[in-house]
């Protein structure tokens, strides 16, 4: 094996340490190597002994562009066993097995990359994988919750198909997610939401007209996620209701799959209950077919039945008339947040929405003609409950997020 330390490529740059962990997941850290590489991080892959078993040093060395060790007995002249942590901007350590975990929380310092993360003065961010079992086992539990009473982020793991046929909490998630977690570490942005729980909805209903065909809108889910996404990554406990959204699930948050606005209006309320905010991106439709047709309808039996209509809750409103009525001592989301897609009359209309639904932030964007709707960028302008608008200038919709999140932080302080 080549030796574990050389003259850092390029100083200036963000050092990275890619701790990667013996689990069937390895082959996805190539994947987030590759996102570090190529958007300018210089990257340093410290493996365990036995991940080496699932992807060989010479993957690592090749794509990170350095060489690979797991042991601190090589190059030893160079101290490579304090050097590495010391160095580093960030420590990602993906997968992170049960075994990691249970090392770091507890200072174990057997091979190259334990000794890493005991000298590493910088942010930490682990992303376990693992099965079911073990994620929820009392062990597990309490490593996890060491290691974030000392500031380390961990990364709940996704929900979904794990090795074998099993299904669970457990699988790594989508490394272009764990990138964008860390990418924000490094940038430094705060953890102001830590201890908070929020629910986010996100996407775009579809009303049942028969089993093939539906009512639906042009909400893609983007923003949503975004919000999802940025609150897990300023430390909320995050549970994302997505009504038909084709994207991968944000790192770390809980994600609740809905299909119509009456399946959303149950999980919001229910996740909502005892939650500090809830901010309501998705896309609701207000009417659904009076009743959805068991067989589809067939061109063959004459002209059509004009669908009958009829209105749907108004899940945003419901929040804010519950908080209305709740006694002082029930919990309730202590911020809620609408949003308004407008075509007309943009601000009138939102201020007409703010006061009508009872929410206290209420983030108005002007759709059509290419706005919005599928675009990576969003511009907004957000009504406040009591307060002056706040513009949010155009730019990506992580950004916007963050400063919604900016606006909820200030009114949950
Ligand atoms: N909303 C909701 N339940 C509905 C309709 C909308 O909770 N049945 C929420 C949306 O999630 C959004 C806000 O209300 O946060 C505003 O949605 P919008 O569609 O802009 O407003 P509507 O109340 O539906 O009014 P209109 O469509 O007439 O503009």
């Amino acid at each position: 094996m080549t030796p574990p330390v050389d003259t850092p490529a390029g100083r200036g740059r963000p050092r990275v340490v890619l701790g990667v962990g013996a689990g069937i997941a390895a082959y996805k850290a190539c994947e987030l190597l590759r996102l570090f590489t190529e958007s300018g991080h210089d990257v340093r892959v410290v493996p365990t002994r036995d991940a080496l078993r699932f992807v060989g040093e010479p993957t690592w060395a090749a794509l990170s562009g350095h060489p690979v060790a797991a042991d601190v007995w090589e190059s030893v002249h160079e101290v490579p066993h304090v050097r590495i942590g010391q160095e580093a901007d960030l420590v990602v350590v993906a997968p992170a097995t049960a075994d990691i975990l249970a090392k770091a929380a507890h200072g174990l310092a057997g091979d190259l990359l334990t000794n890493t993360l005991l000298t590493a003065r910088c942010p930490v961010v682990f992303a376990p994988a693992m099965h079911t079992e073990m994620w929820e086992h009392p062990a597990t539990r309490a490593n996890v919750a060491t290691l974030r009473e000392r500031g380390s982020i961990v990364i709940d793991p996704a929900v979904g198909r794990l090795t074998g046929a099993d299904t669970g909490p457990g699988r790594l998630p989508d490394p272009a997610e764990i990138f964008e977690v860390c990418r924000r570490v490094l940038r430094g942005r705060p953890r102001d939401l830590a201890g908070r729980t929020v629910v986010v909805s996100a996407g775009g209903t579809r009303e049942a007209i028969d089993p093939v065909r539906f009512i639906g809108n042009r909400s893609s889910g983007l923003q949503g996620y975004a919000l999802a996404r940025t609150a897990v990554a300023r430390g909320a406990e995050v549970v994302l209701v997505a009504a038909n959204v084709a994207l991968p699930d944000p790192a770390g948050a809980k994600v609740v799959r809905v299909e119509s606005a009456l399946e959303l209006r149950e999980a919001v309320l229910s996740a909502s209950a005892g939650a500090d905010v809830v901010v309501m991106a998705a896309a609701v439709a207000d009417f659904r077919p009076a009743q959805a047709r068991e067989s589809k309808i067939k061109k063959s039996s004459g002209d059509p039945e004009p669908i009958q209509l009829v209105k749907n809750p108004d899940i945003l409103a419901e929040l804010g008339e519950r908080r209305r009525q709740a006694p002082r001592a029930v919990p309730y989301p202590r911020v809620i947040v609408g949003f308004a897609a407008e075509t007309d009359d943009v601000l009138a209309n939102g201020q007409a929405k703010l006061a009508a639904k009872g929410c206290d932030l209420l983030v108005v964007n002007q759709v059509g003609r290419g706005l919005a709707f599928g675009t990576p960028d969003n511009a907004a302008t957000v009504l406040v409950a009591g307060g002056e608008p706040v513009e949010i200038p155009r730019g990506p919709k992580d950004d916007v997020a963050d400063a919604v999140w900016d606006l909820v932080a200030a009114r949950l302080a």
